[in-house]
Formats: C-alpha cells, sequence, structure tokens
C-alpha cells in the first residue's frame, strides 16, 4: 500500500444505491489526497465481524447505512448526537476506539444555514413530519438549535407521541390532521417523511398556511424540488432542498478521516444531480 494512503467507505446491505462514494471521491480528487471511499456490501449477521476487522483492512473511516445504522451506534462509543438519535451513519477510529456519530444532524442545519440564513432567529414553533429515523435527526437538530416548540405530526400517532418521551417536553406529538391549523404559527416545515419522493404518494399539506416569512424544507432530494419546495416557493417563501441536507451531512465525516473541511459546491450539486438523472 502507498505511504499515506487513506481508505474509506460506506458499509450496506445493499450498497450500491448509496451515493456517498461519488461524493467523497469527488471531495478526495478536489483536495488531492491519496485516498479511495469505497462502497462494502455487507449482510448482517457479518457487520460485526467486519467492524472488528476494518482498522486492520486499512480504512480510517466509513459511512453506515442500511440495514447497519443501530448496530453500528451499539459497537461504538457514541457522541452525543448518534446516542440521541439512535442510530450511527459515521464511523472513525480515535486513539484506537471506534467512535460514532449521526451527520444528519449536522447536515440539516448547515443546509438551512447556508440556504436560508437566520432561519432560526425567533423559532418559537417548528413542525416536523414524520417520526422515523431521519425526523429523530431532524427534531434533535432543532432542539439543539433553540427551537420553541417542536411538533410533531405522523400518520402513526404513538410513534410521535415516543417523540415526547425521547427528546422531551420542548416536543408536542400531534396528528396528521392538526397539521393544517397550526401552520399559521409555525416558522419551519420539515417533511422527514418519505411523502413526495418519486413513486411514493404526494404529502398532502397545504404550504398556503404558513406565514410569509417561514422557511420550508424536505429530506425527499428525487425529484430535487419536491411538489412542498414548489409550492413553498411558489409562495415565495424560502426553501432548503433534500440534496443540500445530503451533501451537507457528508462533510463533517470527510474532515474527521481525512482532516480537511470540504466545502459544498455547486460543482458538487451537479454532479450528483446529474448522477440521479442517470447521465
Ligand atoms: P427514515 O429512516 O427515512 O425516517 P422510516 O423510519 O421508515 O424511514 O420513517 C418513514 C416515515 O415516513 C415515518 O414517519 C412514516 O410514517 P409511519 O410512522 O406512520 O409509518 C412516514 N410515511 C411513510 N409512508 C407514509 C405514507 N404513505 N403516509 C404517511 N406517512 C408515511
Amino acid at each position: 500500500m502507498n505511504e499515506g494512503f487513506r481508505a474509506a467507505c460506506v458499509i450496506g446491505w445493499p450498497a450500491g444505491h448509496s451515493r456517498s462514494p461519488l461524493i467523497h471521491n469527488y471531495w478526495i480528487r478536489q483536495h488531492g489526497l491519496t485516498a479511495e471511499y469505497r462502497r462494502e456490501a455487507v449482510p448482517p449477521e457479518k457487520f460485526a465481524e467486519f467492524i472488528g476487522s476494518w482498522a486492520d483492512s486499512g480504512y480510517v473511516g466509513a459511512n453506515v447505512t442500511l440495514p447497519h445504522k443501530e448496530a453500528a451506534l451499539a459497537l461504538s462509543q457514541p457522541d452525543d448526537r448518534s446516542e440521541a438519535v439512535g442510530a450511527a451513519n459515521t464511523l472513525w477510529l480515535e486513539g484506537g476506539t471506534l467512535r460514532s456519530t449521526n451527520t444528519d444532524v449536522e447536515g440539516f442545519i448547515e443546509n438551512l444555514d447556508a440556504a436560508a440564513p437566520g432561519w432560526d432567529s425567533g423559532l418559537r414553533n417548528a413542525i416536523v413530519l414524520g417520526a422515523g429515523g431521519a425526523a429523530r435527526a431532524v427534531v434533535f437538530a432543532l432542539l439543539q438549535r433553540g427551537a420553541g416548540r417542536v411538533i410533531v405530526a405522523n400518520r402513526t400517532f404513538d410513534k410521535a407521541e415516543a417523540f415526547r418521551a425521547r427528546f422531551g417536553e420542548r416536543v408536542h406529538p400531534v396528528r396528521w390532521n392538526e397539521v393544517g391549523g397550526l401552520l399559521a404559527d409555525a416558522q419551519l416545515l420539515a417533511n422527514a417523511t418519505s411523502l413526495g419522493m418519486a413513486g411514493q404518494p404526494e404529502l398532502d399539506i397545504d404550504v398556503s398556511g404558513l406565514p410569509p416569512q417561514a422557511v420550508a424544507t424536505d429530506i425527499v432530494y428525487v425529484p430535487l424540488e419536491t411538489p412542498l419546495l414548489a409550492a413553498a416557493r411558489k409562495r415565495g417563501l424560502r426553501t432548503a432542498d433534500g440534496l443540500g441536507m445530503l451533501l451537507h451531512q457528508a462533510v463533517p465525516g470527510f474532515e474527521k478521516w481525512f482532516g480537511v473541511r470540504p466545502e459544498v459546491t455547486a460543482e458538487l450539486r451537479d454532479l450528483v444531480l446529474r448522477h440521479i438523472a442517470g447521465r
């Protein structure tokens, strides 16, 4: 192996869908590093073994995707983010210890900071749609950023209620059909469900109820402009798209593994967009 060569990878089952190799190899080229970012398809029953011998294979770090995010948390020493979210998506070695974080938390915030500066000033009420894994990262991020109340609406109400138990009394679980009546006093609306994604049902929320200074954001990035974001833009609201979150969540992993903080550039956005479009 070359002197100074470093490798990182995405571990998934399957691993073929991940956009992480495209993103990290772009930054590796941009910074002229002697490094490579690979895909590792590892079945669930082999994950612990793979992680156990992972450093010996020359890896300095990894992203973890479905279905390994909970196992990655259990097998590592988590930071406050992966601990709070209950899932890890990024691993690295620190003095021989396997550490983990959940970079969706930072990706969500940094994307809003970049696309809608000042979005968090006077943030009394944020509405989060969804109560799955992605929503846990979004809710934790909003609480950390100082949101007064985070209203969580989910098709399955019990899962929204569990968010209050997990994250405390600033979280207000509501039923899906209550969202319409809460929009007028919301400063942020975040979709953390798969609704609006290509091939999935539409999101039945009418953004015309939001005040003019509200910001709308979506974790879905295929299509890039989801019906939610299109409707919000048409109303003149500021928006932050899911592709921005995907790119910003990749930044902290790269920085931990390779010691350089990479930038989310227009060129990188175009590269990933062309890839999604199959060009
Ligand atoms: P992820 O890890 O991406 O968050 P997940 O944990 O499976 O994935 O969560 C998916 C989210 O999308 C959930 O909030 C889910 O609602 P339920 O908890 O009621 O299942 C929501 N979702 C998915 N399909 C939906 C649909 N057709 N209508 C309403 N909500 C839906």
